[in-house]
């Protein structure tokens, strides 16, 4: 067996990745390391309690002595565990440099002590700033410019560091714009499907017209265990769905998939430095033979769909009696 400590395993893309994880590789077993803050959500991990080769434990990674204890007999961290929205990060920095950074830290030097096999961090697109023309190469220089993204960047760096420095055998990917189930109300894609489901206005940023580059999570996950098979130590790979949009575009296509009429577009002050453009090229990777396999406006669409289907799931994170519900459930 081959144990996997997964950090921040409870939130969007943690969850997807515990689950693809366990159903690909019978051989691994995973603890999944998560503070449960607004965004953690042990709903999204609901298939797998009973899971013998599952076990989730509630804490922090900036908890030295927790994660000491928890990193003894692993092979394997991936470190999802951060503070993930831009618009947060404007208004209360604080705890994405604590978590993004000093966790990280945390990580790094249990997996140094614990002789862990292989550390992957999860960074991001982000790091690298804006773009206008063009795609950011794994070699490009790191430009953050909101306080999310540089907290990133400080992680991604420190986790080189402790390759270069210790011999850490460490992975970097930046990926791009994840979309898919479980992901949070308060990013675009499911913030407007379930706004626009209950016919409230969908907050459109300045002149929508900044271009992401999406991907489906399942997608991420999946190149995530590619460049743990395939990947080498101390490298960065970066992971594109090669799907630019600029949020009319997707706004729209949530829409008319809805049904729902345009007149819920509303037009909002811009967000403070809001990045115009995030492209990466993807060709190191595509050159190792991975690539995504998600058709964009199909996975849009089945996303979409799965958000008409499991209101259960997003209802109550919108009403305010998330934390009530989950307290009683979870008898926390
Ligand atoms: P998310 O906000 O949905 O989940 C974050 C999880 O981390 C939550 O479960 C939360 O409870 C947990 N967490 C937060 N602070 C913690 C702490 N101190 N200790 C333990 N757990 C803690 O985020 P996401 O969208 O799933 O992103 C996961 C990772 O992927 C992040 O590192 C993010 O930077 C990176 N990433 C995200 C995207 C994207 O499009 N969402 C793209 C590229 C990279
Ligand atoms: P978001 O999902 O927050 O991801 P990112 O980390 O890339 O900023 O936002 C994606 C894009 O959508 C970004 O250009 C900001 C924009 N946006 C809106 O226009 N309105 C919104 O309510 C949100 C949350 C985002």
């Amino acid at each position: 067996m081959q144990k996997f400590l997964v950090t921040g395993g409870a939130g969007f893309i943690g969850s997807n990745y515990i689950r693809y994880l366990l159903h690909k590789r019978p051989n691994v077993e995973v603890i999944n390391l998560d503070k449960l803050t607004y965004a953690g959500n042990l709903d999204n991990l609901r298939d797998l309690e009973k899971n013998p080769r599952y076990r989730f434990v509630h804490g922090d990674i900036c908890d030295e002595q927790l994660v000491h204890q928890l990193a003894a007999g692993i092979d394997v961290i991936v470190n999802f565990a951060a503070e993930s929205h831009v618009d947060r990060s404007i208004g209360t920095p604080d705890a994405f440099i604590r978590t993004d950074v000093f966790g990280a830290f945390v990580l790094l030097e249990a997996a140094r002590q614990h002789k862990i096999k292989k550390f992957i961090q999860i960074s991001t697109d982000e790091v690298y700033g804006s773009i206008l023309k063009g795609s950011f190469k794994e070699t490009d220089a790191l430009m953050p410019s909101s306080p999310y993204s540089a907290s990133k960047a400080g992680a991604d760096r420190l986790a080189y560091s402790y390759f270069v420095t210790y011999g850490v055998p460490v992975i970097i990917t930046r990926c791009s714009n994840n979309f898919g189930p479980y992901q949070y109300p308060e990013k675009l894609i499911p913030l407007f499907v379930t706004n626009a489901l209950e016919n409230k206005p969908l907050p459109i940023y300045g002149d929508g017209k900044n271009v992401r580059d999406w991907i489906h999570v399942e997608d991420h996950c999946d190149a995530i265990d590619f460049v743990f098979a395939h990947g080498e130590n101390g490298d960065v790979y970066n992971i594109g769905g090669g799907n630019e949009h600029n949020n009319l575009e997707i706004t729209d296509m949530i829409l008319a998939k809805l049904q729902k009429p345009r007149s819920l577009m509303t037009y909002v002050t811009d967000r403070l430095g809001h990045d115009r453009r995030y492209s990466l090229d993807s060709s190191k990777l595509a050159a190792l033979g991975w690539k995504p396999k998600h058709e964009f406006k199909a996975a849009l669409e089945s996303t979409i769909v799965w958000y008409v289907e499991n209101r259960w799931w997003w209802e109550k994170l919108k009403n305010g009696e998330y934390l009530e519900f989950y307290k009683k459930h979870y008898k926390m």
